[in-house]
């Protein structure tokens, strides 16, 4: 089970940077706020808008697992014998986090070099740019190590299928595919909506497999559907596993009391923190290369969830937190410096692993016989991993600087299920408690209608003028 450790949060070790302990008092304000929220939350289960909570039960669990198993079966043998090599994922934000978080963190960083006999799947892309360069490159490889695009699937995950970057990536392969003489339905497996949206009528007229992302299920909710699973599966992580974790995080982020529910006091304190102590910048660190994308995914939960210009009662709040992501221990060469004598406005979250796996023993070899480096012989690095946390810990202590741990006993399926599951209620909890809709993303939508109509898309040509006005030509420039 993962663990918290909120003890540095409190006043008692950072002063008036942190919370006053009488605070989370059973019968103090805060546990009366969670009681709401909680029953609030509980009454809220199975609302549609809600329906990731239900993604690691049956019906949707059963259902996913057995038509993703289904389809993996099929598209690992993509091209007959030798199967599938290359497994290129298009998708962005939501349609894409998840899915590069859950390689990352469990498949070797050197997947892709591995030869196809030491991989559990075939190499995985992720591309969630419209970079030129980045797009070109990948396809490239695909071509450099399957020149007939005889073993290449790719895999669109966009639920309304209207994303530009996602379809300008869709419509650039199924050109090459046709140019290679392939046929899209024995290469493209789309992730999308079961029912509607520019994707299904693509699907549905080219012939394509499709897995669904559930109604009700947002993009930054929906790893642990079929935009997460069918990705993972390919490569080999075993999904029964990861909804088993986020099965096993239910009871716990349902408990109505506050020291008893760890996705309750996680909102809490970042909330609390947040609003009354001016630590607004959450930081998350973890001490595991593994996980480093795990935080990525992060961002996009904590950011597009809670950065809200107004509340549930229409009430103007500018709500929500800046997400940050760190690497220990790379970023105590590079942030903590900031992060101890810069601005008071952070809560570091560190996240810790216990065992390592088959590495975890790697030992430090002695007989170098330099006397200042003599500490380090004999002792693993993970021991030595371990240590600088602890230290990175106790030196932001005595900047005084809030910071809490999540400790993972091993980073594998199930634990990474529960992270999963963990930060998704975390998120419910916090919107909740500043009373904000954690579900839409109003202010991403100008952005969009901008962009098509700097395309040309009809009807958007008053958003091409808005444009224009807005960005005239000035002098302005340097250079
Ligand atoms: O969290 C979200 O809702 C977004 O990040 C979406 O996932 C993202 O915009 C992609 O949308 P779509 O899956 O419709 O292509």
């Amino acid at each position: 089970m993962l663990t918290l450790d909120y003890a540095n949060c409190l006043a008692d070790r950072v002063g008036t940077h942190g919370l006053d302990p009488d605070l989370l008092h059973p019968s103090g304000s805060a546990a009366k706020a969670i009681g709401a929220a909680t029953r609030k939350l509980n009454a809220s289960r199975g609302m549609n808008w809600e329906r990731w909570r239900d993604l690691h039960r049956d019906p949707m669990r059963a259902e996913h697992t057995r038509e993703v198993k289904r389809l993996v079966e099929r598209f690992k043998s993509t091209g007959g014998g030798g199967g599938c090599e290359n497994l290129v994922v298009f998708g962005i934000g939501g349609s894409a986090l998840g899915n590069i978080a859950l390689q990352a963190a469990l498949n070797p960083p050197t997947h892709n070099l591995l030869p196809a006999d030491k991989r559990h799947g075939p190499r995985l892309f992720v591309i969630d740019n419209v970079d030129p360069a980045n797009f070109g490159a990948v396809i490239d490889c695909c071509l450099a190590t399957d020149p007939k695009l005889e073993h290449t699937v790719f895999n669109v995950v966009s639920k309304s299928g209207e994303t530009a970057e996602t379809a300008a990536q869709f419509m650039v392969v199924r050109d090459l595919l046709r140019k290679h003489g392939r046929k899209g339905p024995e290469h493209i497996v789309a992730v999308t909506d079961p029912a509607k949206g520019t994707m299904r009528k693509i699907c549905d007229a080219e012939g394509y497999a499709t897995l669904p992302v559930p109604d009700g299920v947002g993009g930054r909710f929906s790893v642990l559907s079929p935009v997460g699973l069918f990705s993972a599966a390919m490569c080999g992580i075993d999904i029964d596993a990861l909804l088993e974790g986020a099965a096993s995080m239910e009871g716990p982020t349902c408990r109505e009391q506050l020291d008893q529910n760890p996705a309750a006091m996680l909102a809490f304190l970042l909330v609390e923190l947040g609003t009354s102590k001016g630590k607004t910048n959450h930081v998350m660190m973890p001490y595991a290369n593994a996980l480093y994308l795990m935080a990525d995914w992060y961002r996009q939960l904590w950011a597009e969830s809670l950065g809200k210009k107004t509340d549930l009662a229409g009430g103007t709040v500018y709500a929500g937190f800046t997400p940050v992501k760190a690497l220990g221990t790379t970023d105590q060469h590079s942030q903590v410096q900031l992060y101890r004598e810069g601005p008071n406005d952070k809560v570091v979250m560190f996240l810790e692993v216990a065992d390592f796996g088959p590495h975890q023993g790697l030992t430090i070899p002695k007989g170098l016989g330099v006397e200042a480096l003599g500490y380090l012989e004999g002792r693993t690095m993970a021991e030595l991993l371990t240590a600088e946390k602890r230290a990175t810990e106790y030196a932001l202590l005595e900047s005084q600087r809030p910071n809490l741990t999540i400790r993972f006993p091993k980073i594998d399926a199930f634990h990474i299920g529960q992270f999963i599951y963990l930060w998704e209620m975390v998120t419910a909890y916090a919107g909740v408690l500043l009373n904000i809709d954690a579900y839409d993303q109003p202010a991403v939508e100008l952005g969009k209608q901008a962009t098509f109509g700097l395309m040309g898309r009809a009807g958007f040509e008053k958003h091409l003028k808005a444009v224009n006005a807005a960005l005239a030509p000035h002098g302005r420039v340097i250079g």
